[in-house]
């Protein structure tokens, strides 16, 4: 088999495999968010479905040049204690580098010291290159502990909408693409308060990152590309909504707590579970699992496979990463997502 057609197949089997859309109705942005910065960045269609967020800079003068970076970005109304959290994204096309896009769920306007927290954070593109985004958890202020992950796209997420979401139950957390379960957390003991707790909002932002976004800041944001947009479209919000400066968080809940461990995103079949270990063993560059610089020993849900461990360095990033060999041909185009070294990509 060639090269490819083993990228093809791999496409297929993930949509194949888990073929069909989530049962969930979208609501309309009045209804469900509000701004949170940059509202004159912040595009919204007539049909209230769709939103735009923009970045941009701008340069002023005072007694001296300045600019501004100005990004843009909304939040729900409600808290959710609990929820299915879901977008449709189209990402800003062409030179992205330093462009961070961020589509998560926090309460942290609420709880400075200990907040909880789960992201989709996109960390912006080289034309050419293969997108690269990353997954994270924190839970009561655990930011001392990050979890995160690290993967390559296997499309590019400029071209069409995808739907992202992120599922929090009381005892698992599932980030979706399409419907492609991309990573699973199990609540346990051992994980204490780490696993999010309190009710939290959905947030989706663009800002400039570029002292660390893309290959740890070796490219920077480069306005000439301006404005970069960011498109949301038919988001869903499913979960109880619960005010958490109230005394009693819990009450009324629990049938909505029900219902979301019931739905079908809640459930991952086993079509799906191949998908996701298709998905795991081919894209994920860099796992908080195997970054025994940062963690001698691994945090408690991680679950340590030898044979895994040989393919990561002591700071959990692949030792040879394979991905760079591949050449992608869709649509009559080829683009070959070439090799982030090593070096020039370390980001913490
Ligand atoms: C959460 O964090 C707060 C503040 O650091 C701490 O007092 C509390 O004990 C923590 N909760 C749990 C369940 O660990
Ligand atoms: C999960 O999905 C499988 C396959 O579609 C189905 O057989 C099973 O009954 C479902 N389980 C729940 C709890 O919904």
């Amino acid at each position: 088999m060639d090269k490819f057609s083993y990228s093809v197949s791999f496409f297929l089997v993930l949509h194949v495999l888990c073929a069909g859309a989530f049962d969930v109705s979208p609501i309309p942005f009045r209804k469900g968010f509000t701004n949170l910065f940059g509202e004159s960045n912040i595009v919204r269609a007539a049909d209230d479905r769709s939103v735009q967020l923009h970045l941009n800079q701008f340069t002023g003068t005072f007694d001296f040049i300045y600019n501004l970076y100005a990004g843009s970005g909304f939040k729900s109304s409600d808290l959710y204690n609990h929820g299915f959290f879901s977008a449709k994204i189209k990402l800003p096309s062409d030179y992205t580098a330093g462009i961070v896009v961020a589509f998560y769920t926090t309460n942290g306007d609420i709880f400075r010291k200990n907040h909880d927290e789960l992201d989709f954070e996109f960390l912006g593109n080289i034309r050419g290159k293969a997108w690269r985004f990353q997954t994270n958890m924190y839970g009561n202020g655990s930011t001392d502990r990050g979890r995160e992950e690290r993967y390559y796209l296997w499309f590019d997420p400029s071209k069409e909408f995808h739907r992202y979401s992120i599922l929090w139950t009381t005892n698992k957390i599932i980030f979706y693409i399409d419907n492609v379960p991309i990573r699973e957390m199990i609540r346990s003991e051992a994980m204490g308060a780490d696993f999010p707790s309190k009710p939290m909002g959905l947030y989706a932002t663009i800002w400039d990152g570029s002292d660390w976004a893309t290959s740890g800041g070796k490219y920077r944001a480069n306005y000439k590309y301006a404005p970069f947009v960011a498109e949301f479209t038919d988001l869903v919000l499913h979960g109880c909504t619960s005010d958490p400066l109230e005394e009693v968080i819990d009450t009324g809940c629990d049938e909505k707590d029900s219902q979301l461990a019931t739905a079908d995103y809640a459930n991952i079949t086993r079509k799906q579970r191949l998908a996701m270990k298709r998905f795991r063993s081919k894209y994920v560059y860099y796992s908080y699992c195997y970054d025994t610089v940062r963690y001698p020993v691994p945090p408690p849900e991680c679950e340590v496979d030898p044979a895994e461990m040989r393919r990561y360095k002591g700071n959990g990033r692949l030792k040879f990463d394979k991905f760079h060999r591949r050449t992608y041909r869709r649509r009559g185009e080829t683009f070959k997502a070439k090799r982030y070294d090593q070096n020039e990509d370390d980001e913490d």
